[in-house]
């Protein structure tokens, strides 16, 4: 056969995968095909494979009769909206897109790659796990890629597709990635599948409530994204990495933004309610502060009482992290410290500045929360924030209490800008409990103690339910209008765009996990 026959008829041979039926199987399942799935995701014209002919060195249980082009992966680089990426997608007709020597052989080389070039590593899974046939050395490839996935942390951003299967260890790479796609009804993660549940708990539950993409946007908080099918995923991995910059030496992307307009937002005079007690919406001040359309929230049905995510203001990239008075005014618990404090350590890695929006009365008292530590989990986001070394702003549109105000990117643990708008409370506690600590005997010994209590409240509030001590003791830099938010902001960011700070030399920190 003629050299260049050969060869197109053994590229053809790769591209069909595990064949026509398996395809036509996996399109019958309401799925793409890895190789749509590239398709999907990568500027035309620009995907380059890799390894396309690589095959499996196995002969156990007939292996050898079975030699697939490719074995069960696609690789190679190419452009999402021109930046330079790699991509891998598990090919579900090979063996199940089972994992085993030459398949994470293919995959390792290509992290080796985006590390050694800086660039994004995105993965595509869908995948069976293990390869039963190939034994141990399945085991040794998935921990070659976690090892990968750990040193890659916090230098290349990394994106986890699951658009299929993935149980047993498998789960372990996405979950040391930067962000967790899922997609609903058609792809589950699980360390144990329902079976095993079966026998050890005697539970019965489907693959779909146990690990399914709603389980795990709502119940776990594992994934960041539940989308409704596929190419809902392909675009949130596009849409997610438009703020992010290639590499951890890299500044943040901006896009064009024309100046001139008035930055003033009046809508923000009146979204918080007169009464300190009711609840308001945070994306509505999120949403009027950015620019138009661009706060992209993550892990939005998990740990709602915080609300966290990428945006713009004046065109460049920030992350927002902001408690939520909607969703059980906003207090501190276990969840929300963690939702947060991976957001605040995700951005500082990647050099995205991070501002925050503050109405906290507080963490949530209880005997769950102690007894499941809500101590060292506080802790992660006061870490996460007192390590950050990107520039830190902080607007408090309301309530600042307790070890709250500290933790929510207070001055005193490195935020640069500290603003508070004029309604601001920012106290040790609520005025009603203070009053009832400090005044407990004056109170008693009053003939009304109900009127007392009410005077002493008003009292504390009028003095310490402000921002005007914080502001006399720098704590607050501004008392600012909400209309002037924005405006203030961009300044701000602006200021500080070329903030340099360091940690302590050390090997590295040891964050309360
Ligand atoms: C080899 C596999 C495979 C595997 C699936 N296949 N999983 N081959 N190793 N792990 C093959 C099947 O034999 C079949 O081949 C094809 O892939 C499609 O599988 P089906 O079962 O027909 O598909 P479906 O009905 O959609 O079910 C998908 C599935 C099921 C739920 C993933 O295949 C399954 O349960 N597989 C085994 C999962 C498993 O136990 N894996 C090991 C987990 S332990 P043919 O030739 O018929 O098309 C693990 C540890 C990792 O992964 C630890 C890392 C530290």
């Amino acid at each position: 056969m003629p050299k260049n026959k050969l060869l197109d008829k053994k590229l053809a041979e790769a591209r069909l995968g595990g064949g026509k039926d398996r395809i036509d199987a996996q399109h019958n399942k309401g799925k793409l095909t890895a190789r749509e799935r590239v398709h999907f995701l990568i500027d035309e014209g620009t995907f380059e494979e890799i390894g396309a002919l690589v095959t499996h060195r196995s002969s156990d249980f007939g292996l050898d009769k079975q030699k697939i082009l490719g074995d069960g992966v696609v690789t190679g680089y190419g452009n999402i909206n021109g930046r330079l990426v790699y991509v891998y997608a598990q090919d579900f007709t090979v063996f199940g897109g089972s994992l085993a020597e030459a398949h994470a052989e293919k995959i390792t080389r290509l992290m080796d790659l985006a590390m050694k070039n800086g660039a994004p590593v995105i993965g595509l899974n869908d995948s069976g796990g293990a390869r039963i046939q190939e034994g141990v050395v399945s085991l040794g490839g998935y921990a070659d890629i976690f090892y990968r996935n750990t040193l890659a942390s916090g230098v290349i951003p990394q994106l986890s597709a699951i658009m299929g299967p993935c149980a047993g260890g498998a789960v372990y790479s996405p979950a040391i990635t930067d962000f967790i796609l899922m997609v609903e009804n058609s792809s589950y993660m699980f360390v144990t599948g329902p079976n095993v549940v079966k026998t050890v708990t005697h539970e019965k539950v489907s693959a779909e409530e146990l690990g399914g993409a709603t389980a795990h946007a709502t119940k776990s908080g594992v994934t960041d994204f539940a989308t409704a099918n596929e190419l809902e995923c392909i675009n949130g991995i596009k849409k997610l990495l438009s703020y992010m910059p290639q590499n951890c030496e890299e500044e943040s992307p901006s896009i064009e933004y024309q100046h001139g307009e008035s930055e003033s937002r009046e809508a923000l005079e009146t979204i918080i309610p007169d009464n300190p007690n009711h609840p308001y919406d945070i994306r509505d001040i999120i949403g009027e502060v950015v620019d138009p359309d661009s706060f992209f929230e993550v892990k939005k049905d998990w740990a709602e009482n915080i609300v966290i995510g990428f945006s713009r203001l004046a065109g460049k990239s920030i992350g927002i992290v902001a408690n939520q008075p909607a969703n059980m005014a906003g207090v501190l618990d276990i969840n929300a410290a963690r939702k947060a404090a991976r957001f605040v350590r995700f951005c500082d890695c990647f050099n995205i500045p991070l501002l925050v929006f503050e109405d906290v009365p507080g963490f949530l008292p209880g005997t769950d929360q102690e007894w499941n530590a809500i101590i060292s989990n506080g802790a992660k986001l006061l870490y996460a924030f007192c390590e950050a070394t990107v520039p830190r702003v902080t607007v408090i549109t309301r309530k600042a209490y307790g070890g709250a105000y500290d933790v929510m990117n207070s001055k005193h643990i490195g935020a640069d800008m500290n603003f508070a708008w004029p309604g601001a409370e920012i106290a040790v506690m609520g005025a009603k409990g203070a009053a009832e600590i400090i005044f407990r005997k004056e109170i008693k010994a009053a003939k009304n103690p109900a009127k007392k209590l009410k005077e002493k409240e008003e009292e504390y509030k009028d003095k310490f339910a402000t921002p005007y001590l914080a502001a006399a003791r720098g704590y607050v830099d501004e008392v600012i209008k909400p209309k002037e938010t924005r405006k203030k902001l961009i300044s701000a960011f602006d200021m500080l765009k070329n903030k340099v700070d360091k940690l302590p030399r050390k090997k590295h920190g040891n964050i309360p996990l």
